[in-house]
């Protein structure tokens, strides 16, 4: 699967000869190599680490949307302690975190791939007993791509215009195991007083308890998921409002001293006056709620289907399941009749939600269908599985199941909207109201202002 013709070409950006040769070596006579002059961490596996994993794994690592990996790979001690669970994590496709089938490499925004030859090195030095080496050696191959550093804001999209977060912490009680409260982030005094489109959204969900976070702004963020970066041209219009309103789903194991407090913030990134914006992006949730998965079927499939009435360029997809999604696919059947897979998520890992970002807005024309297929694993043999027994139907609660095949998208008409000119009034009318649902739609927690609890009930 990982072994196909891009891996080979690219081996041409390494052009030191010995790391040919040592691959040479791994596939045909590996014990021999192992024994002669096994690979060594600063040689071998730091380049490869830093290049594949270090944008997580790194001492005082960046909060991926919330969650921290546990360890630097970019240390000789932390990397040979946790030796036998990063072959594993690499075996198993675990890690480095990445939904789509190898068949999309090069389509979506921040893949994470890793190649089969710098798999099989890292392999190769865990297997031949995680030799240090010497510190001379280390040679960077991570400098241009792949090797994202979080900028010294501490936020992905940079230094952000507005920065709102909880009026305070959120105690997430001992008992909570699902809870879905709506809350308003106070913007600061004077910070947001006229509509303004997002370039750049970032939620910061305060730890992985946070399942996700639904706002009308920033679209759906969860523990895993990177900034929403729009296209130049592409946006979003946030109203002047004194709040923003996100619906949090909080998820944990419930039980004594298991309360966490929340503090989840988010960063905008603003376009500036004089800017156009061509296309003012939309999302559908594109879900199907009508079936039951029988307790312990292993393999249990839901369909849908999406008529696309008007020319839209497809910006991102973003599958949802819970513990018992396994796969998920959405297809395109093109006017003529073609038919083509637009996402292909072999192994769906309720764990890391990803969002698929074209690097180029895919046109579809109208009178396509969209054909959205999601499978499920209700038997004991899915180890995420909270109770193989029952019957399982669509719902909020994390071990209720969902089929929801989210897409973001806009209409392929230019709308050459002056940023600082009048909006028009249709733009703003849908942006009031997805906000205005939002608020309306679920009951809304206060703080109240001297006691610590958040009290239920607008
Ligand atoms: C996008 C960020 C990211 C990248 C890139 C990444 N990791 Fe991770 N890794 C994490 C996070 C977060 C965790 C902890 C949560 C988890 O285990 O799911 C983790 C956990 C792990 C674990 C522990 C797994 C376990 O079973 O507890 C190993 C081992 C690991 N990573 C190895 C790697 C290796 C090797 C690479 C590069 C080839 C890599 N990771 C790339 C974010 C990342």
């Amino acid at each position: 699967m990982f072994g196909n013709q891009d891996n080979f070409k690219s081996a041409g950006i390494f052009s030191i000869t010995w790391y040919q040769s040592a691959l040479t070596a791994l596939i045909f006579c590996s014990p021999t190599f192992a024994q002669d002059n096994p690979p060594s961490f600063y040689a071998d596996a730091l380049p490869l680490f830093e290049k594949n994993c270090a944008a997580c794994h790194q001492p005082d690592g960046p909060k991926v949307g919330g969650i921290t990996a546990p360890m630097s790979l970019l240390d000789y001690s932390q990397a040979r302690a946790w030796g036998p669970m990063i072959r594993n994590a690499l075996t198993t496709g675990y890690m480095p975190p990445w939904g789509a089938h190898e068949r999309h490499r090069g389509e979506f925004k921040d893949e994470r791939y890793i190649d089969i030859k710098e798999k099989n090195l890292l392999i190769a030095w865990i297997d031949s007993g995680m030799v240090e080496g010497n510190p001379e050696d280390f040679k960077s191959i991570a400098s241009t791509e792949g090797a994202a550093q979080l900028p010294s804001s501490g936020w992905w999209i940079g230094d952000p215009d507005l920065l709102v977060q909880f009026e305070r912490p959120l105690k997430v009680a001992d008992d909570v195991e699902d809870w879905q409260p709506t809350i308003q982030m106070p913007i600061p005094d004077g910070a947001h007083t006229e509509p303004k489109w997002i370039s750049k959204a970032e939620l910061n969900p305060g730890g992985p308890w946070v399942h996700h976070i639904v706002s009308s702004h920033m679209g759906v963020g969860v523990p895993g998921r990177g900034p929403f970066t729009y296209p130049e041209g592409w946006g979003v219009l946030m109203p002047e409002d004194p709040f923003i309103t996100v619906n949090m789903h909080y998820h944990k194991t419930p039980g004594e001293g298991t309360s966490v407090e929340d503090m989840t913030s988010a960063g905008f990134v603003f376009y500036d006056e004089g800017e156009v914006i061509d296309h003012v992006v939309e999302t559908n949730l594109l879900p199907n709620r009508g079936w039951t998965i029988p307790a312990g079927d292993p393999n249990f499939k839901v369909t849908n289907t999406h008529s696309i009435d008007e020319d839209i360029f497809l910006l991102s997809m973003g599958p949802h399941m819970h513990y018992r999604g396994k796969a998920m696919r959405y297809e395109v059947e093109y006017p003529d009749g073609e038919v083509e897979t637009l996402l292909w998520v072999p192994d769906y890992d309720f764990n890391w939600q990803f969002l698929y970002e074209y690097k180029e807005p895919k046109f579809l024309p109208a009178g396509s269908v969209l054909h959205l297929s999601w499978w499920f694993d209700n038997s004991n043999n899915n180890r995420f599985n909270p109770d193989p027994t029952a019957d399982v139907v669509y719902g909020p609660a994390t071990t209720d199941e969902m089929a929801n095949a989210r897409i973001y998208f806009a209409p392929t008409t230019k709308r050459g909207i002056v940023v600082g000119d009048t909006i028009p009034k249709d733009v703003l009318a849908t942006a009031r109201k997805a906000e205005q649902n939002r608020r309306e739609n679920t009951a809304l927690l206060t703080l109240a202002e001297d006691d610590l609890t958040w009290l239920s009930e607008d």
